[in-house]
């Protein structure tokens, strides 16, 4: 059994694995407040380290256990997420110009997106500290992805979500038999639920006001499968999508770990990704500050990404890496979202941004021919219709005479 703790990510003070949801008690008794991660024995992983397993068990995070926090396997609840693919985009390349310019397509997680992995570990971990119950914030995906994974445990769940969640998303979390709550201050009643009602959190890494550490782990194992799906490669650089900044310091601390495993010899330059209508991220990187600043009344068709601010964990991210935090346009989102559905992808506005910010970079000749890039395509398109109706131009052809079809299919 590899030994894991929870580790604070400012005094390193270390603590047994369990339910520590306000962070780090003793920078909390100063008047900090500190998230705590998970923290392996690597020698003993790396001793035990057998990759031709990773590359040919099925699909399930929990191929990579020892790397997980977790102690019974009985435990464990997949849905056979992961495993997606790692390809080329026709559309991408055609426009980018780059020749090593990948797309790894989470939407083809159980949920279709990618916080299936987070939610795999965090629901895990609620059954193993003997939760009955879960609960989590959401402006739709993540709600979603609990609900599934609550469902697959037999744990039940409440969701909370932002009040422009799609409805859709609302239908699919009462479909997998959760609650669901449309709210504009969600964090209180969560909070609330947590502390004095049993819930388990399925939440970010980031106390505001509870957090788990566990959803981290899940979102690290994004790395792991890249650098098996390469070769051993890794990539110059990674664009991903930042709300929360979870999914990014997530990837980060993935190939950090399969540093200090040897399996790779460094680290990609990792590239946040925002709205300009919404890009904490980015005021604070251009101000080189350390923690993220707050964006009043936000605003971007992106939802996903529409976070008034973000954890300090995501910067930390960028700037131990040497990246940068960046933005792009709605208009330029959108009309990205058309390329990449063009080249076969079809993915909601939050996750383009990513694929956006990197087409930005290639034009203006910041990224080198033969860099290898990877964007991050986090969630589809599929589930949420309203952004769709803006990102789709075409009209539908309604039963044409020939001479219309003909007109309309170029003959
Ligand atoms: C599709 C998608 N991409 C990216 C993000 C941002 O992830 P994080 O909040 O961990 O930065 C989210 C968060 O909801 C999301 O749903
Ligand atoms: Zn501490």
């Amino acid at each position: 059994m590899i030994a894991k703790k929870l580790v604070c990510m400012t005094c390193k003070k270390e603590y047994d694995i369990g339910p520590m949801f306000d962070g780090c008690p003793d920078c909390r008794q100063r008047g900090v407040v500190s998230p705590v991660e998970v923290v392996y024995d690597y020698n003993a992983v790396k001793a035990g380290l057998d990759l031709s397993a990773w590359l040919t068990a099925p699909r399930s995070i929990w191929k990579y256990r020892d790397l997980l926090p977790l102690s019974d396997p009985a435990h464990a609840v997949t849905l056979g997420e992961g495993g997606t693919p790692l390809v080329q985009i026709r559309t991408l390349n055609e426009a980018s110009g780059l020749e090593s310019l990948y797309v790894k397509n989470e939407t083809c997680n159980p949920t279709w997106s990618f916080k299936d992995r987070q939610n795999a570990v965090s629901v895990s971990m609620a059954r193993e500290l003997g939760f009955k119950k879960v609960t989590t914030s959401t402006t739709g995906n993540q709600g979603v992805s609990t609900a599934a994974y609550a469902a697959a445990a037999g744990l039940e769940c409440a969701v909370f979500c932002h009040p422009e969640a799609p409805r859709l998303q609302h239908d699919l979390i009462r479909f997998y038999g959760a609650r669901s709550v449309s709210l504009k201050d969600r964090k209180q009643f969560l909070s609330t639920l947590v502390r004095d009602y049993g819930f388990f959190p399925c939440t970010g890494l980031t106390p505001l006001p509870v957090a788990s550490p566990f959803g981290i782990e899940g979102y690290k194992t994004i790395s792991y499968e890249i650098v098996m799906q390469l070769n051993g490669r890794v990539p110059d650089r990674i664009y991903a999508p930042v709300a929360g900044g979870h999914g990014i310091y997530g990837i980060y601390k993935g190939f950090r770990e399969l540093k200090a495993l040897s399996v790779v010899d460094r680290i990609p330059r990792m590239f946040g990704c925002q709205a300009e209508g919404c890009n904490p991220y980015v005021r604070s990187f251009q101000a080189r500050q350390r923690e993220v600043t707050t964006v009043k009344n936000p605003s971007t068709i992106a939802l996903s990404i529409r976070d008034e601010t973000g954890g300090d964990c995501g910067l930390r991210a960028i700037y131990d890496s040497d990246g940068a935090a960046l933005d792009v346009s709605d208009p330029e989102i959108i009309r990205t979202a058309g390329l990449l559905a063009r080249g076969g992808v079809a993915a909601e506005p939050a996750s383009v941004a990513p694929v956006a910010c990197a087409l930005q970079a290639a034009r203006a000749g910041q990224i080198g021919p033969r860099e290898l890039v990877v964007c991050f395509v986090t969630g589809t398109a599929a589930k949420w219709p309203e952004a769709l109706d803006r990102m789709v131009k075409e009209p539908i052809i309604h039963n044409p005479n020939f001479e219309e079809l003909k007109l309309a299919l170029w003959l």
